[in-house]
């Protein structure tokens, strides 16, 4: 049953207040917001709809996060996509020719994000990049465990991807639907500046941070580079260089 596979609480009944429930309907999983009834739920599809378009243009080197992993001539790193959220930005790596792990640590978001990820290599055929290419980890975090899961370690990933909530995101309607309901499901992830040494660590040659453009460093470190995008900036931390032969 999903509700004990996912190892979250099953309602049996509309009458139930809880204020995000996930449901599974005919056209997929959705978490609908109970308090806010006005708001569409949120689903997830790579399949079709304006992300599918963006992923499968994204997927070109000039989308910000894809240069600020660096792809080059020969070089498709794999990435640990540590924060994975709804996974747009690992989504966009993995269009563009990156192994990409995905971790979560917030059931729903996890649920919702498996889902999807299945669901997008359902619609392919078996020898489709994704289902090389996506790799859905168990719920957790860089932070849960010291050492970290076997499952973690063995990746060794080329990269690791960092983009935790921030706290002083904006509230207002600018701010999309899904960040909404991420905002309000998941709050600010308050232990983030944690994340950077224990990537550090993890990573062979960088560690890329997402951060909205007035926010200060993850963990007050100063990058070696940065690439700007419109309302975010990505850090990079580099280790040391790719090598000139594939990665
Ligand atoms: C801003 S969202 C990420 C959005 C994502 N980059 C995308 O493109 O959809 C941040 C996500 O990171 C998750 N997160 C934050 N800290 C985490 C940690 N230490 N381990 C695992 N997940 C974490 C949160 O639960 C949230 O879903």
């Amino acid at each position: 049953m999903l509700a004990e596979r996912l190892k979250l609480p099953l309602h049996q009944a509309e009458t139930e207040q809880a204020p995000f429930v996930l449901e599974l309907t005919r056209d997929g999983l959705q978490l609908r917001w109970t308090t806010q009834p006005k708001m569409q739920p949120l689903t997830l599809d790579y399949t079709r709809g304006a992300q599918a378009w963006r992923q499968k243009l994204g997927g070109g080197k000039q989308e910000a996060v894809v240069r600020a992993i660096g792809l080059g001539h020969n070089v498709r790193p794999s990435v640990l996509d540590a924060t994975a959220g709804l996974g747009r930005d690992g989504m966009m790596l993995a269009h563009a020719g990156c192994n990409v792990y995905f971790l979560e640590r917030h059931p729903g978001v996890h649920a919702l994000l498996d889902h999807a990820i299945h669901q997008f290599q359902e619609a392919h055929a078996a020898e489709h990049w994704s289902s090389k290419r996506l790799h859905m980890l168990p719920a957790g975090s860089l932070l849960e465990a010291a050492p970290l899961p076997n499952h973690i370690q063995s990746i060794q990933p080329d990269a690791i991807y960092l983009d935790p909530m921030f706290p002083e995101r904006e509230k207002s309607a600018a701010v999309k639907k899904d960040m909404q309901f991420l905002q309000a499901l998941v709050g600010p992830d308050l232990d983030a500046d944690g994340l950077l040494a224990v990537a550090l660590n993890l990573a062979t040659y960088r560690v890329v941070v997402k951060r909205p453009n007035k926010a200060p460093f993850l963990a007050g470190q100063t990058p070696s580079a940065q690439v700007p995008s419109k309302k975010h900036r990505f850090d990079i931390y580099i280790k040391k260089a790719y090598p000139k032969q594939a990665v």
